[in-house]
């Protein structure tokens, strides 16, 4: 097992290994006394992964609760928010109880926002399932869920008190959802490890995937350090998200978020050739990459709607929306550009043409 400290407002560790699942109960126990743990999932990660979470909490002595709703983006909503925070209170949780995320992004972003608005905030713990909550949505904090104007808008920085990630859970994985934290691997080579990149590009999907989230989640720690609170050196981890979540939007969330982060860092990275950002090669390299992973790389949205739903995504600001922009494969930087700006890099990334 290996283990990675984060330094943030709360300090804690990410554990990365094998069959680690049976002892959550325990290593969460660590982290401070366990009276009532309940463990929030979704319907597919909790039939086959709950069992094992909970009989090891109840191991390590804790009154084990267990909230379950239906998988996907849909259910990442103030609906099913209210729904865990009225079962906590029904249940007599209390704010020295913990919450264990037990799921992939959906599940980890919902129950952390709750973790943070419960009785003012309780403790929360991240058992990432999927690729990309392993690499990137378990750890760092951000919490949210989705209201209808826009993904995320309801959302704060709360972080957890561990991360436990059982490589193993990936096994049941559909491999269209590992293709889909491929793309958020792929993210992070563009951002600042060529090495990285190179790897995926050469062998997608039969990566190592130790290498592969021990990696990520390193750069995602120190990144965090550096910026817990998106004011500079964070936002670059939202390459490709710009224009990504106007495509979700405009897709109604029927495509998968990692999907709509190939299809953006594609855009973003054409546009950025147009402009002189960057050369072909970094485009070739990225279009081959996302390729390798079996990921989709043309956005099929009208233009006047992708760029009316990158501007009321949240990263607009009073003066337009700031984008992150690849120069070569292993740097980036961030171009603000005004709300005219946005439609005119979005037509130079090919958005809107047939
Ligand atoms: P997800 O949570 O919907 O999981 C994808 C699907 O895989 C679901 O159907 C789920 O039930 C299933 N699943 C999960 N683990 C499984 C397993 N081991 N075996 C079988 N099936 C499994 O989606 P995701 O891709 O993990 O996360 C996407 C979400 O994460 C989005 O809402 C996005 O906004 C958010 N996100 C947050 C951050 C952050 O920093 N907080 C970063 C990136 C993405
Ligand atoms: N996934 C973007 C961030 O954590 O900042």
């Amino acid at each position: 097992m290996d283990t990675l400290h984060v330094t943030a407002s709360r300090d804690y560790d990410i554990l990365i290994g094998r069959d680690l699942l049976k002892d959550a109960g325990a290593l969460l126990a660590e982290t401070g006394a366990l009276n009532t743990a309940v463990v929030v999932s979704d319907d597919n990660v909790f039939p086959l992964y709950g069992g094992a979470v909970m009989k090891s909490l109840e191991r390590a002595g804790a009154r084990v609760l267990s909230f379950v709703f239906p998988h996907g983006e849909h259910s990442k909503n103030l609906r099913t928010y209210a729904g865990l925070m009225e079962f906590l209170c029904a249940q007599r949780v209390g704010r020295n109880d913990l919450l264990v995320a037990l799921g992939g992004g959906v599940v980890g972003d919902l129950t952390g926002f709750a973790a943070a608005t419960y009785q003012r905030g309780m403790r929360y713990a991240q058992i990432p399932t999927t690729l990309l909550a392993a690499v990137d949505s378990s750890i760092g904090g951000k919490t949210a869920v989705d209201l209808t104007g826009g993904k995320n808008q309801a959302g704060c920085f709360y972080q957890p008190v561990r991360v436990i990630c059982d490589e193993d859970t990936l096994k049941t994985l559909p491999v269209e959802e590992m293709r889909c934290g491929m793309a958020e691997v792929i993210k992070y080579g563009v951002i600042g490890d060529r090495a990285l990149f190179d790897c995926v590009k050469r062998d997608g999907l039969s990566a190592p995937m130790g290498y592969v989230i021990k990696t990520c989640a390193a750069m995602k720690r120190d990144i965090v350090a550096r910026d817990e609170f998106d004011r500079g050196e964070r936002m670059q981890l939202n390459l490709g998200h710009t224009f990504g979540h106007a495509a979700e939007k405009c897709s109604g969330y029927s495509i998968l978020h990692g999907q709509a982060v190939a299809m953006g860092l594609t855009a973003i990275t054409r546009a950025a050739v147009k402009k002189g950002y960057c050369d072909e090669k970094t485009l070739e390299d990225t279009l081959e990459a996302l390729k390798v992973c079996g990921l989709p790389t043309e956005i099929a949205y009208p233009l006047d709607d992708m760029a009316a739903a990158a501007l009321s995504d949240k990263k607009a600001t009073g003066r337009g929306v700031r984008l992150i922009v690849p120069e070569t494969i292993g740097k980036c930087t961030i171009v603000e550009v005004s709300a005219d700006g946005v439609r005119d890099w979005m037509q130079a990334g090919g958005i809107g043409h047939d």
